[in-house]
């Protein structure tokens, strides 16, 4: 079975190593949490799932790390400014804040007094002084999502890389909103990363490349350990449309705490690149921009054959790594019974998401030559270059298999007398519990079979 509660999860993560609360010292801090030895590794394998998806193995996407401080002026021009915000009610009782959609019959969720303001527009962005001078005449925005900054270097991309439309451009950062109610772990954090794909694609074709991503991300989710009978698409509605969207399709994952939303897809028509391009008035624009009269470039793109400028049409599927994270965890996570007496917890993750690959055990820790094979198995495998390979020369073997299934080793790798006699070693594999022995010549061949 998966994890029945998000505290089973908190609690692994904190026990192995995968997430701690920010500043946890001091008292901590609510929406920050730290990714520790584990975390970090998992992390950047999903990152670089990702990455290799959208950018190594097409031909059409390019990368991208653009800055996280932002001009006010592009988070103008991109509506957050305006429209940013959630409604913001304060109890005058317990002092407590909630956003508007908290509330329920008009009693604070805390200590039910009905003595609450009306709700006031909070905008999300965070704010930071550039420069010595902090007169609040110099400022910058974190960004508020990530895509900002691939529109504004679209032009740059383009003529950098020759590139034509259909094309996309993709970038993994950090994103920051100043959450009223951060919650239920790191589902809603005030500090996350996302992994955002900005499509651009000729006005006409964007329904049909909507639905093609839409289908990609999903299939994609599937491949990194998703059960497919946990994701269930959304048609956001109208009402509740981004102020840049035509259509977006949420794709929703059955959290620990509930179904929510783990990715949203939407087309964003021309109102990126239409809002941030100089000289609107020469293109067709179709969307409700601001006018622009402080960009210095055109964005647009020239069809050739027929000499025309057009606006391109953005296509976006944009995914959180934090939810990624909580929903993998929670689809690997699973309670086994080993016999009437004992169970284990083992995170069946994707070998190619597990935070180590292969643990190398010497079975004597003050056995000299055990340990000198160990090293020097840990030093080949992780030439390989496939993610961490990790010498365990501490405790004993059984509390070394405990501790890596739970983290979701897929292979431990023990030396012992024997291998002194024979050059062969003992593979331990986390899903089976199956082991066999190995002779050390083949583990390289071995090792890399297994994670092809
Ligand atoms: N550029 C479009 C955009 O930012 P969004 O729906 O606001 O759209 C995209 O965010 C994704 O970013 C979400 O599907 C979610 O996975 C992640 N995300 C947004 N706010 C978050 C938060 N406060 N904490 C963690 N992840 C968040």
């Amino acid at each position: 079975m998966t994890a029945k509660t998000m505290e089973e999860i908190v609690s692994l993560c904190k026990r192995r190593g995968f997430i701690f609360q920010s500043n946890e010292i001091y008292g901590g801090i609510k929406g920050l949490y730290d990714y520790g030895p584990m975390g970090v590794e998992l992390k950047n394998n999903l990152k670089q799932a990702w990455w290799k998806s959208m950018v190594y193995e097409r031909d059409d996407i390019e990368g991208l790390d653009a800055s996280i401080l932002s001009l006010p002026l592009v988070l103008k021009q991109s509506g957050h400014e305006e429209t940013f915000s959630d409604p913001l009610i304060d109890c005058r009782s317990c002092k407590s804040r909630w956003r508007d959609d908290q509330i329920e019959e008009g009693k604070c969720p805390n200590c039910k007094s009905k003595d609450i303001t009306d709700p006031r527009p909070f905008n999300l962005m965070f704010k930071t002084a550039i420069g010595p001078v902090d007169d609040g005449s110099s400022f910058a925005y974190l960004r508020p999502e990530t895509c900002q900054q691939i529109f504004t270097n679209f032009k740059n991309v383009l003529d950098s890389t020759s590139r034509t439309i259909p094309f996309g451009i993709a970038q993994i950062g950090k994103a920051f909103r100043n959450e009223i109610t951060p919650r239920n772990f790191i589902f809603r954090v005030r500090e996350f990363e996302q992994m955002e794909l900005e499509f651009f694609v000729e006005p006409g074709s964007d329904d049909k490349w909507h639905k093609y991503w839409i289908d990609k991300r999903v299939e994609w989710w599937i491949n990194q350990g998703i059960d497919k009978s946990k994701i269930k698409l959304v048609n956001v509605e109208k009402k509740e449309l981004s102020h840049y969207s035509k259509a977006t399709v949420d794709i929703m994952y059955n959290f620990p705490h509930g179904e929510e939303e783990l990715e949203g897809v939407a087309n964003r028509t021309d109102f990126d690149l239409g809002s941030h391009t100089k000289n609107q008035n020469e293109f067709n624009i179709i969307s409700n921009v601001l006018k622009n009269e402080n960009s210095t470039t055109k964005l647009g793109f020239q069809k050739l054959d027929e000499k025309k400028w057009y606006i391109p049409y953005v296509i976006e599927p944009s995914a959180g790594v934090e939810r990624g994270f909580l929903a993998l965890l929670n689809e690997a996570y699973k309670e086994e019974k080993i016999d009437d007496n004992n169970y284990r917890i083992v995170l069946k993750l994707k070998p190619h998401l597990s935070p180590i690959k292969a643990a190398v055990i010497p079975l004597k820790k003050n056995n000299e030559k055990i340990v000198k094979i160990s090293k020097n198995i840990k030093k080949n495998l992780q030439k390989i270059g496939l993610g961490r390979v990790m010498l365990e020369n501490s405790g004993n073997i059984g509390k070394n298999y405990r501790r890596h299934d739970e983290i979701g080793t897929p292979i431990c790798i023990t030396v012992d007398f024997e291998t002194l006699d024979d050059n062969s070693v003992t593979v331990r594999d986390r899903n089976t519990m199956e082991q066999k022995r190995i002779n050390i010549d083949s583990l390289d061949s071995y090792y890399i079979n297994y994670f092809n």
